[in-house]
């Protein structure tokens, strides 16, 4: 009895976790964050200048799945792909999974402002071409674990735009491993010009709470 007490109180403890929350100590994670913060910001809200996008508010398990995927050699070894290099250049900074787990918990207590938007399009176009993409970001962009889709909503606007031009170019998606990867690579015909990503990103900026 007494234990079952105690997994339905640590059920509701979960369950009670904002998105950002992440089994690890954030305490002992914060000393990892310190390389990372060159780049990404002191709070995770991004550097457009160094090209880093922001980290503060993006799902633990999809910037734990990104580390490995630059590790792995599915994200940021495409010839011209010379962020994604700076990247996976950095990526294994920090190993060992508890310190991984550390290091997200402590990304999850971050809350800088909002991004500030730099895309313009037109979002009532790009809310139309959004349509194919809640399947696997969710409607408010808030990103479906169960999917494999990452939250998009209050991203870096610029990285969004450059992600997809990515997936376009063949420079992300492209490892036959990287079966998400390759999901997202599948999905992007349907942006058919720069505009269109334009559109879809304005979109997006007009979901971020
Ligand atoms: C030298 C600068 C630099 C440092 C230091 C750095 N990053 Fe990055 N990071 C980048 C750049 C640039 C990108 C964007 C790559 C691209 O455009 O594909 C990026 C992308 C990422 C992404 C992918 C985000 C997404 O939404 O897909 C994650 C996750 C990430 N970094 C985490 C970290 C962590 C954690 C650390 C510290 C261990 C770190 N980075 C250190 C430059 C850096
Ligand atoms: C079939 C599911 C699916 C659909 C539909 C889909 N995506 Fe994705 N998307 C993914 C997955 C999975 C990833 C993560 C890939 C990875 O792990 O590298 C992703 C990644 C992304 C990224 C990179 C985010 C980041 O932080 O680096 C962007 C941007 C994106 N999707 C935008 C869109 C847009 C816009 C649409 C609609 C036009 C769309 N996606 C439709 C599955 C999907």
């Amino acid at each position: 009895m007494k234990s079952l007490v105690r997994v339905a109180a640590t059920a509701i403890v979960f369950s009670l976790c904002t998105a950002g929350a992440w089994a690890g100590d954030a305490a002992a994670g914060k000393g990892s964050y310190l390389v990372c913060s060159a780049c990404h910001g002191q709070n995770g809200e991004g550097n457009a200048a160094l090209n880093a996008p922001r980290l503060a508010g993006q799902e633990g398990w999809y910037i734990k799945r990104q580390l490995a995927a630059y590790n792995a050699g599915m994200r940021g070894t495409q010839p011209g792909d010379m962020y994604g290099m700076q990247m996976r250049n950095m990526a294994n900074s920090v190993s060992g999974e508890a310190a991984i787990d550390n290091l997200i918990a402590y990304i999850g207590t971050l809350e800088p402002p909002a991004s500030t938007p730099t895309v313009s399009g037109d979002a009532a176009v790009g809310k139309a071409l959004y349509a194919v993409c809640v399947a696997c970001h969710g409607a408010q962009a808030e990103g479906l674990e169960q999917m494999g889709g990452p939250r998009l909503a209050g991203q870096s606007d610029w990285y969004l735009v450059r992600q997809l031009q990515n997936y376009k170019k063949g420079l992300r998606g492209y490892h036959e491993k990287d079966s998400f990867g390759r999901q997202m690579e599948s999905m992007v015909g349907t942006l058919v010009d720069d505009a269109a990503i334009n559109n879809v990103v304005a979109y997006i900026n007009s979901l971020a709470k």
